[in-house]
C-alpha cells in the first residue's frame, strides 16, 4: 500500500520514518519544511543510516497539490502528523484564520482527497478538545467537546469536517505529546532541571505524557488492521472501525510530577522543584485543569498494551542521551 504521512518533520511525523523503516508498505513523507539538521543526526542515531529521511514538499492547506500527489502515487492511505501545534500563540485574534485553516480545513482537505480513492485518513487530535467542563473521570470519546482556547477549538473542527465527509477514518487523540524531536516539554525542562536552583511548575492540570514513538506505535498497528480489511474485502471499504480514539501512555499525572520524573531519571536531583497554581504563571489561554483519556476503547479494538508513562520517559530520556 502507498501510504503518505504529512508535517513529516515533527515530533510525530519523525517517529513515524522510525517505526516504518523496513515496513513492505511505500511510505512517502512530506512537509512543508526540510527535516531540521539536529532531527537529521538523530535520525541517523536512532534508526541507523538507512533511514528514510526524504520530505516530499505538500502544504496540506492546498487541496490540489494533496489531489495531485495522490493520484501520481496511488496514495492509499493519509496520516496527517501536520497541524498548528503553538497553543498559546493559536490565541491571537491575528492568527485565528491560519490556525483554523491549519487545524481544520486542512484536514478535511485530506479528507476529502481520500474520500475520491476510497482511502482512509488517519488524523491526530488532541485531549484539549475538552476542558471546559470540571471533568474529574478519564475523559471517553463520545463525550461532548468543550475547549477552552483556539487551539482546542480548531482541532474539534477538525475532527467535525473529517466525519463530515464520510471518509474512512481513524483520528487518535493524544495529549502532553513528547518525543527526540523538535521542542517539548521533556527537553525543556531537562535544561531547566539541569541548570536552574529552583524551579517552580504547576500541579493542578493533571493528564497523561504521550511518548510520540508510542503514538506512533499504534497508528502501524491499526493501519495493518485496515490492510487486513481492505484485502479481503478488496473493493470500497466501509473499514468497520472507523472512529475517534483516545491514546496517551498509561497513568496519571500533573505536570509538576512529570517534571520530576525528568529531574529524577536524568540526574538533575540538585534542582529544588516546588508545586505551584496556574495562575502563577499567566498564559493567553486556560488550559483544561483535568483532561486524562479513557483509552479503553483503543485497546480493545487494536489490541494493544499501552506502555506506562514513567516507562515510555525513561526509554525517551535514553535516546536523547544516545
Ligand atoms: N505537541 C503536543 O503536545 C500535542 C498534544 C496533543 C495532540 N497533538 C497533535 O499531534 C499532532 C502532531 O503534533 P507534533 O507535536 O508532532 O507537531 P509538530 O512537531 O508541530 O509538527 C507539525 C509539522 O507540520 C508542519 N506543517 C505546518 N504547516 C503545514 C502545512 N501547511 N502543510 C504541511 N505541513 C505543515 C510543521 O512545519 P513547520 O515546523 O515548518 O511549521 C511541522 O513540521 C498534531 O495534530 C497535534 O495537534 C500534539
Amino acid at each position: 500500500m502507498i501510504i503518505l504521512v504529512t508535517g513529516a518533520n515533527g515530533q510525530l511525523g519523525n517517529e513515524m520514518r522510525i517505526v516504518t523503516k523496513g515496513s513492505k508498505d511505500k511510505y512517502i513523507f512530506t512537509d512543508v519544511c526540510d527535516v531540521h539538521p539536529e532531527s537529521l543526526e538523530m535520525l541517523h542515531s536512532l534508526a541507523g543510516d538507512d533511514v528514510d529521511t526524504t520530505t516530499t514538499k505538500l502544504d496540506i492547506t492546498d487541496l490540489d497539490a494533496i489531489r495531485a500527489m495522490v493520484k501520481k502515487n496511488n496514495v492509499k492511505v493519509i496520516v496527517n502528523c501536520a497541524a498548528w501545534t503553538n497553543v498559546d500563540g493559536a490565541e491571537d485574534p491575528e492568527k485565528y484564520e491560519l490556525v483554523e485553516l491549519l487545524n481544520a480545513k486542512a484536514p478535511e482537505n485530506l479528507a476529502i482527497a481520500m474520500k475520491e480513492v476510497d482511502g482512509l485518513l488517519v488524523h491526530i487530535s488532541t485531549d484539549y478538545v475538552f476542558g471546559g467542563d470540571p471533568y474529574n473521570t478519564p475523559c471517553r470519546e463520545d463525550q461532548k467537546g468543550t475547549p477552552t482556547g483556539v487551539y482546542g477549538l480548531t482541532k474539534l473542527h477538525g475532527e467535525q469536517n473529517i466525519q463530515a465527509t464520510g471518509v474512512d477514518h481513524l483520528i487518535f487523540r493524544t495529549a502532553w505529546l513528547y518525543s527526540e524531536f523538535g521542542k517539548n516539554f521533556v527537553k525543556t525542562m531537562l535544561n531547566l532541571t539541569a541548570t536552574k536552583p529552583q524551579l517552580k511548575v504547576v500541579f493542578d492540570q493533571v493528564g497523561t505524557p504521550t511518548y510520540a514513538r508510542d503514538l506512533a506505535d499504534v497508528i502501524l498497528v491499526a493501519i495493518e488492521d485496515y490492510k487486513q480489511e481492505w484485502n479481503m474485502k478488496r473493493e470500497t471499504l466501509n473499514y468497520s472501525k472507523s472512529g475517534i480514539y483516545h491514546f496517551s501512555n498509561e497513568g496519571v499525572c500533573s505536570w509538576f510530577d512529570f517534571t520530576k520524573m525528568i529531574a529524577e531519571f536524568a540526574g538533575n536531583t540538585d534542582s529544588n522543584i516546588q508545586p505551584c497554581h496556574s495562575d502563577e504563571f499567566p498564559s493567553p489561554v486556560k488550559r483544561p485543569a483535568f483532561s486524562v483519556l479513557d483509552k479503553s476503547k483503543v485497546k480493545e479494538s487494536f489490541g494493544i498494551i499501552i506502555p506506562y508513562w514513567t516507562e515510555s520517559l525513561k526509554t525517551n530520556l535514553l535516546n536523547i542521551r544516545k
